[in-house]
């Protein structure tokens, strides 16, 4: 069966920003935040806390959340690598963060200058001390479907990665298809890996890119077997300018317009939400590649 309601992890002003060639005005952020909560979205990743060399787009961090006005009920998690960011976080007033890690040996190494098991090292303290502060953790893991370096990747590889993450006291796991390659047998297989390995289907998110057009197939692959946590991108922007060939995330739209259909709730106004989107696009100078976007507002 299907659920009765999905939250939509809406990673726009992060996953969608980190990966454009300009560098957004924190001013610009700030609206398109403050929109995408009107249009009915419970869940907007902010920015991430990493090394301002390595994302330069999210470079603002501090900034932008010195001049969030945080609305009642929504939550505002922001991507944390180390404890150097999380004291970043935590002194900006953060309540919810996501530690990010990989699941291939290369991505490791490219995304955060470590190897597999020192990711471990570097992720442990953040958790335990993120928890002790009484803040609420999600844990990544990306290339769960495929790795442009290593090719495929094994499902159980991938859970015994999220397994070891969540052991360390983090709250969600969200599965990323960084590179969109995924299709929806293979979801079920690491879905049903990272539950044998003994991560709740409660507890499990998926984070689809959409590179090859299967990430709505592969969400719906993911909610029949009991995922309620779905993270998508508004107008579909986003990639990892870390992961070769990464494009832009599951458009946020385009999910809605499919669990409307399915008479599923998200709170979502869709009308709000395009207006959004295409208001970013004019900013970003260029056309939102959400299907629904085009069609609503081409
Ligand atoms: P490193 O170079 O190994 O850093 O980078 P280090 O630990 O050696 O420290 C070097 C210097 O950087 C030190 O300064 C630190 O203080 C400073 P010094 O003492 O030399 O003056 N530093 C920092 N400064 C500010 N904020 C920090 C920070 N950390 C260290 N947080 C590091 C290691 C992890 C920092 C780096 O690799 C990094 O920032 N990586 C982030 C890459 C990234 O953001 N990628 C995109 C997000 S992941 C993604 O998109 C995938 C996802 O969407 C899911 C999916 O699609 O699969 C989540
Ligand atoms: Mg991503």
């Amino acid at each position: 069966g299907l659920p009765e309601r999905v939250t939509i992890w809406e990673v726009g002003a992060r996953d969608g920003l980190q990966n454009e060639a300009t560098v957004v005005p924190v001013d610009v952020k700030l609206e398109f935040l403050a929109r995408l909560a009107e249009a009915g979205l419970g869940v907007l990743e902010a920015t991430s806390f990493v090394h301002p060399k390595w994302v330069p787009q999210l470079a603002d961090a501090e900034d932008l959340l010195a001049g969030l006005t945080k609305v009642d009920g929504v939550s505002y998690p922001v991507l944390v690598p180390n404890e150097r960011g999380l004291d970043r976080a935590l002194a900006a007033g953060v309540q919810h963060i996501a530690i990010f890690g990989s699941a291939t040996e290369t991505f490791a190494k490219r995304n955060l200058n470590r190897t597999l098991d020192e990711q471990f090292a570097m992720f442990e303290p953040v958790v335990t001390r993120a928890r002790a502060e009484g803040l609420d953790v999600r844990a990544y893991v990306s290339m769960c479907f495929g790795d442009p370096w290593e090719g495929p990747v094994a499902a159980d590889q991938v859970a015994a990665v999220g397994k070891r993450l969540m052991d360390m006291g983090c709250g969600q796991l969200s599965l990323g298809d960084t590179i969109g390659v995924a299709t929806p047998g293979q979801v079920e297989a690491v879905i049903a890996a990272a539950s044998g390995a003994g991560v709740p289907i409660g507890d499990i998110a998926v984070h689809f890119h959409d590179t090859y057009g299967q990430a709505l197939s592969n969400t719906l692959a993911a909610l029949r077997l009991g995922v309620t946590t779905v993270d998508s991108s508004a107008g579909g922007l986003g990639g990892c300018p870390y992961a070769e060939s990464a494009t832009g995330n599951l458009a946020t739209e385009d999910l809605v317009w499919m669990l409307d259909g399915l008479g599923i709730k998200t709170g979502v106004d869709l009308d709000k939400l395009a207006d959004t989107s295409a208001w970013m696009a004019g900013q970003l100078g260029r056309p939102a590649p959400s299907r629904v976007v085009q069609a609503l507002r081409g």
